[in-house]
């Protein structure tokens, strides 16, 4: 949905002003809310169960990097949707999720404001490009380099085996 996200963005934003522009924007709009919803969802999971842990091989500077680059995600995933949020509440544009589902303004109107949160949706979306190159290269370093099951275990079922395995 992230990946979809980056496309359906761009798209929108150098689309020439037509109804068709409006419609990505909609889009764009719901979908990113119900990744805002999706992601605080995951993070409540995340919080309160077990993670898989990492192959045994892996070394201090590894772990680390891997964990910290992973909050980073999340912290990212939030901000993202919710800096969208602000432009759109800066902007004065109503909000309708699906076109059915009227949202309220999480922030003044006003064109300083909306400025600035254009900065942060447009910077953050470029570190969200250097952290999933940075995964996805770590990721396909795992499976072909490495040769661990760190890539394959994110296939479903994979969880309850390992920990099965574990207790
Ligand atoms: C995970 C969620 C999201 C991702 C990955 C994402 C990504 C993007 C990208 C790549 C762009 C084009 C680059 C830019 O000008 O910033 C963009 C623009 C924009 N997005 Fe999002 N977005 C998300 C959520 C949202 C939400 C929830 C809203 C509003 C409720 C929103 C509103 C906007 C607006 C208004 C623009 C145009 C900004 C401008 O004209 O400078 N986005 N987004
Ligand atoms: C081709 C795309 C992708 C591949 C191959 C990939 C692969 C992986 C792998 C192998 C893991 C490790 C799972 C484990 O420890 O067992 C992982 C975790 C993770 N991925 Fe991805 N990923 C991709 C795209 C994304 C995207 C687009 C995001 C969102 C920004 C993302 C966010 C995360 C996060 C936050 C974790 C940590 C999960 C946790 O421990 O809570 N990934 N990914």
């Amino acid at each position: 949905m992230i990946l979809g996200m980056f496309v359906l963005g761009w798209i929108a934003v150098n689309y020439p002003m037509s109804p068709t522009k409006i419609k990505l924007f909609v889009w764009h709009k719901s979908l990113g809310i119900s990744i805002l919803i999706l992601v605080l969802l995951r993070i409540a999971w995340r919080l309160t169960d077990r993670t898989p842990a990492l192959p045994n091989h892996m070394r201090t500077w590894e772990r680390r990097l891997a964990h910290t680059s992973h909050m980073l995600m999340y912290l990212v995933m939030v901000t993202m949707p919710l800096s969208g949020w602000v432009i759109n509440s800066a902007a004065n544009f109503p909000l309708k999720l699906y076109g059915l589902i009227r949202l309220p303004n999480i922030a003044p109107a006003g064109k300083a404001l909306q400025t600035q949160a254009e900065l942060v949706h447009f910077t953050f979306f470029w570190i969200l490009v250097a952290l999933l190159l940075l995964h996805i290269g770590a990721a396909l370093w795992h499976h072909f380099v490495q040769r661990d099951e760190i890539l394959t275990r994110m296939l479903p079922g994979t969880t309850r085996r390992l920990r099965k395995a574990a207790d």
